[in-house]
């Protein structure tokens, strides 16, 4: 009796381990570079996918939630978690994992881990939007909160956007010291600062990406000076943003899915009709992005599935002819389709 699974039954598995292999033979920059065009291309097709805003379930400490989309010939799907209070257990606060699977017979063709590709994915995404919004010319940052994401953020800006200096602020001067060692040999200069009023000083770019599970104000008005690009990555829940409003009053928004980023963005201060432009249509030439030097332009980042879906489908095609995964034996093949108990039966 043979109960080896066949080949129907495998489905490819990328690890963190192999996720980390898969980094380091493409090198992090380069990486960062290629999955930026993947997202780009699928915003460029946005009208022809499935979109929902995701399904979260929230609790006191945090949040669980569910990312899918499909374009028709694929659907992807990611688990994600926001739990601010994890670091302080020796947990992440964000983890995550992916499935892509076959639209014409639903079988899933991929499973890989999805906690360090979100930070890859979100880090690519803010600096695509960064290079259709940025003042032209931008080269330094001010990186507010510096936690795991922060080296990716830093990373994605340097690679696309041709960030050279960083200025680094956290409330814990210890994420700031760990963020600067990591970066250290990047070739990015970088300023630790005392203050996020210290860190936005001439920086033309600010992202602000901390973790904090009640309504933050980690910018005021006075300190988002006319022209800036801002990135506000890390509000992206309901009753948890990082920005003053008076901000957004200044601001022309740009956001992923409207009906998302009015649940969980930072413009869940504002009223329900204040305006935002969704990026796709900038990125299609369908509208304007930055129309002057003294504009204050304001991605407002929360995360949506279509990225998630990009960087599914980058990984898959990136792991082709490579080690970089392993074979699960995750679905179930009997040698006659109908015959799923025999083969429970002839396993005993
Ligand atoms: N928009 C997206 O697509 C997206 C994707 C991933 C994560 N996120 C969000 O980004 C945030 C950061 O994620 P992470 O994994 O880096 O979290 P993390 O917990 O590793 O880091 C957060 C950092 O923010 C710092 N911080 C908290 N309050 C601060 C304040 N008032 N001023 C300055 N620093 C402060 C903390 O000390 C910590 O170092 C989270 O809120 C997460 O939910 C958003």
């Amino acid at each position: 009796m043979n109960s080896q699974p066949s080949q129907k039954a495998f489905v490819p598995f990328v690890s963190v381990e192999n996720m980390m292999r898969l980094v380091h033979h493409i090198g992090i920059e380069t990486l960062l570079v290629e999955l930026c065009a993947f997202v780009e291309e699928d915003f460029k097709r946005w009208e022809s996918f499935d979109k929902v805003p995701r399904i979260a379930s929230h609790s006191k400490e945090g949040v669980i939630e569910l990312m899918p989309t499909s374009d028709g010939d694929i659907y992807g799907f990611k688990y994600v978690n926001g739990h601010p209070k994890n670091t302080k257990e020796g947990l992440q606060t964000v983890t995550g994992f992916g499935v892509l699977a076959d639209v014409a017979t639903g079988y899933p063709v991929l499973l890989t881990e999805m906690t360090l590709l979100t930070a890859l994915r979100t880090a690519a995404t803010s600096a695509m939007a960064t290079r259709h919004l940025a003042p032209r010319g931008a080269d330094t940052l001010a990186m507010i909160g510096n936690g795991a994401q922060s080296e990716f953020q830093a990373l994605a800006l340097k690679a696309i956007c041709g960030v050279k200096t960083v200025r680094l602020y956290d409330i814990d001067a210890k994420a700031t010291e760990k963020t600067m060692r990591n970066l250290q040999g990047q070739g990015l200069n970088m300023v630790a600062c005392h203050s996020a009023q210290e860190a936005v000083q001439g920086a033309q770019i600010i992202t602000t990406c901390t973790a904090d599970k009640q309504y933050a104000t980690i910018l005021t008005d006075n300190m988002v000076g006319a022209g800036v690009h801002i990135n506000a990555i890390g509000g992206d829940c309901p009753g948890k943003t990082e920005l003053h409003k008076d901000i957004l009053l200044r601001s022309d928004t740009f956001v992923e899915y409207p009906p998302q980023t009015r649940i969980e963005g930072e413009i869940q201060q504002m009223a329900a009709d204040y305006p935002v432009t969704e990026l796709w249509k900038v990125i299609t030439g369908q509208a304007k992005g930055r129309t002057g030097e003294r504009q204050i332009t304001l991605f407002d980042s929360v995360g949506f599935a279509i990225e998630d879906f990009s960087a599914l489908r980058y990984v898959y095609s990136r792991i082709k002819n490579t080690t970089y995964f392993e074979n699960l034996d995750m679905l179930a093949d009997p040698d006659d389709p109908r015959d799923l108990f025999g083969m429970l039966q002839r396993a005993k």
